[in-house]
C-alpha cells in the first residue's frame, strides 16, 4: 500500500524491520515499529523523557502476572486519559451481551438463515449501528464465552473511535472491502481474510468497498491462540508467518471526535476534542492482526473416515478447562477428498458444543442447498444435526475416486457454552421456516434383513 491511499493525515512508519507492504509477519511476536524515526525508545520502556515530547503508556491484554502476559508499550501524542471525558450511556439496539437469555425466545433448534439483506438505498450503518447480535453464550462479566453478530456496514465512522473492554474481536468479512485504523496502525480487509482486533485497543472503521457484510465472533474470555499441534507437528494448519500485523501509523488531528465503549455490555459516549490515534511508535505483543484463510493448509483423512472437524481449527481460545474451547475458529475450506470405502461428509452427529455457522462463499458439502454465502446456522449444545437428505443419498452412492471440493469456504464458531438468539435473530433475521426438512424424508432403511442397503 503506498502512502497517499492512508487516511487522511495518517502518518504511517516507513522503516520497521521485517514488513511487508506495511504488515509485520507472525503470530504474538514482540513486535517493535515507529512512524518517526527514533519515536521508539531502545533499551528501555519509560524513560525520563520521550522523545518528541511523547508519552509513553502501557496497554496489557492479560493480567500482569500472566505465565506469558500480552502487552504493548506505546509512546503517544497524549496518553489515553486525555481520550475519555465523562461518560454518558447510549443505546446501540441491536448489539446484543451475555447473558441475554430471553423467556419467549426458543433457542433449542437447528436452525438457519439466509443472507441478511444488504441495506437499501437510503438506509446507512457504521460499524457500530450496523451490528446485529445473532446469538449470545456465557457471560461477560465473568469473561466467559462469546457472542456472534453479523454485520452490514455501508458509511465510514467519521470523528468517531470505538473501543471495547467487553472483548476481542474476530471479523470474518462476507462482502466488501473495510479499513480498520487502530492506535497500532491499519489494517485493510477483504473477504477470505480475518482480522483480530484486541481487547481495549480503539480503532475507527473505513469503508473501501460497499456496502460490507461479514460475521464476528466477540470472544468475553481469554485472546485467540494458535491451536496445539499434537502429532501434527510443526507444519500446515495456519501458520504464524502468515498473520500479519500492521506497523505503526498516527494522525496528529485536533477536531471534535466522539469515543464509544463497550463496557459490560452497555455503550458509553465520550466527546475529545482531537483523534485518539495518537500512537506514533509502540513494541510489544499485543497488537491487532489479519490472516489470510487462503493460506490455511488443511489436514485430513488420506485412507479412510475422517478426523473431527476439530483438524480445522485456525484459532482457539481457551476456557481454562484443558481442551474445552471458550471458542475454536474452524475453516472448511477447498480440499482434496480420497478417503476409501467411507462416508465423507461430516457424519451425523451430537456436540456438548455449540456450533454457529457461516457461509463466506461457494456450497458446503453436507448441506449443498439453502446454506448461501453470507448465510448462517445455529446448531445447538446437544442437538442432532448432519448432512441433509441429498447430501447423505449423493455420498452413500458416490463413486470413491479422487476428488477436489472446489469454491468452499465455510466456517464454524464453536464455543463450550449454549448459544442463546436474539430477538432480532429469532424474529427478524431471514430465519428459514422450512430448515428441518432437510432431514425429514431421510427414510427408514432398515427391514431386518442383512446386507447394504
Ligand atoms: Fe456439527
Amino acid at each position: 500500500m503506498t502512502e497517499h491511499s492512508l487516511p487522511r493525515g495518517m502518518i504511517r512508519a516507513t522503516k520497521t524491520t521485517g514488513t511487508h507492504e506495511g504488515y509485520m509477519p507472525g503470530f504474538g511476536n514482540d513486535f517493535e515499529t515507529e512512524a518517526l524515526p527514533g519515536a521508539l525508545p531502545q533499551g528501555q520502556n519509560s524513560p525520563q523523557k520521550c522523545a518528541y515530547g511523547l508519552y509513553a503508556e502501557q496497554l496489557s491484554g492479560t493480567a500482569f502476572t500472566q505465565p506469558k502476559p500480552e502487552r504493548a508499550w506505546c509512546y503517544r501524542i497524549r496518553p489515553s486519559v486525555r481520550h475519555t471525558a465523562r461518560f454518558k450511556k447510549i443505546d446501540l439496539p441491536y448489539w446484543k451481551t451475555a447473558p441475554n437469555v430471553l423467556p419467549d425466545v426458543i433457542s433449542l433448534g437447528q436452525y438457519r438463515w439466509d443472507p441478511v439483506p444488504m441495506p437499501g438505498a437510503g438506509e446507512s450503518y457504521t460499524w457500530l449501528t450496523g451490528m446485529r447480535t445473532a446469538t449470545t453464550a456465557g457471560d461477560v462479566n465473568t469473561q466467559v464465552g462469546m457472542a456472534s453478530h453479523i454485520y452490514l456496514v455501508t458509511a465510514s465512522m467519521v470523528d468517531e473511535y470505538f473501543y471495547s473492554a467487553d472483548s476481542e474481536l474476530l471479523v470474518v468479512p462476507q462482502e466488501g472491502r473495510l479499513r480498520f485504523c487502530t492506535e497500532m496502525g491499519v489494517i485493510d480487509l477483504e473477504p477470505k481474510e480475518v482480522a483480530i482486533l484486541p481487547r481495549g485497543m480503539v480503532y475507527r472503521v473505513e469503508v473501501l468497498e460497499g456496502p460490507c457484510r461479514g460475521f464476528v465472533c466477540e470472544n468475553y474470555g481469554q485472546k485467540f491462540e494458535l491451536p496445539g499441534r499434537g502429532p501434527i507437528g510443526a507444519n500446515c494448519l495456519a501458520n504464524p508467518r502468515d498473520f500479519k500485523t500492521p506497523v505503526a501509523a498516527f494522525e496528529d488531528r485536533e477536531m471534535p471526535s466522539r469515543v464509544v465503549i463497550k463496557w459490560c455490555g452497555q455503550f458509553h459516549a465520550t466527546e475529545i476534542g482531537h483523534s485518539p490515534l495518537d500512537v506514533v511508535a509502540w513494541h510489544g505483543n499485543y497488537a491487532p492482526s489479519k490472516y489470510d484463510l487462503r493460506t490455511y493448509s488443511p489436514v485430513g483423512a488420506i485412507l479412510f473416515d475422517h478426523p473431527d472437524p476439530s483438524i480445522f481449527t485456525v484459532l482457539t481460545a481457551p476456557s481454562g478447562q484443558p481442551g474445552t474451547a471458550n471458542i475454536d475458529f474452524v475453516l472448511f475450506r477447498e480440499r482434496w477428498m480420497v478417503a476409501e470405502h467411507s462416508f465423507r461428509p461430516p457424519w451425523y452427529h451430537k456436540n456438548l458444543m455449540s456450533e454457529l455457522m457461516g457461509n463466506i462463499y461457494g456450497q458446503y458439502d453436507a448441506k449443498p442447498q439453502g446454506f448461501a454465502p453470507g448465510g448462517m446456522s445455529l446448531h445447538n449444545c446437544m442437538l442432532p444435526h448432519g448432512p441433509d437428505r441429498n447430501a447423505f443419498e449423493g455420498a452413500s452412492n458416490a463413486e470413491l475416486k479422487a476428488e477436489k471440493l472446489d469454491n468452499t469456504m465455510s466456517f464454524m464458531f464453536e464455543t463450550r457454552f449454549p448459544q442463546h438468539l436474539t430477538e432480532w435473530a429469532a424474529t427478524e433475521a431471514p430465519l428459514q421456516d422450512d430448515y428441518l426438512d432437510c432431514w425429514t424424508s431421510l427414510e427408514k432403511k432398515f427391514d431386518g434383513t442383512p446386507g447394504v442397503k
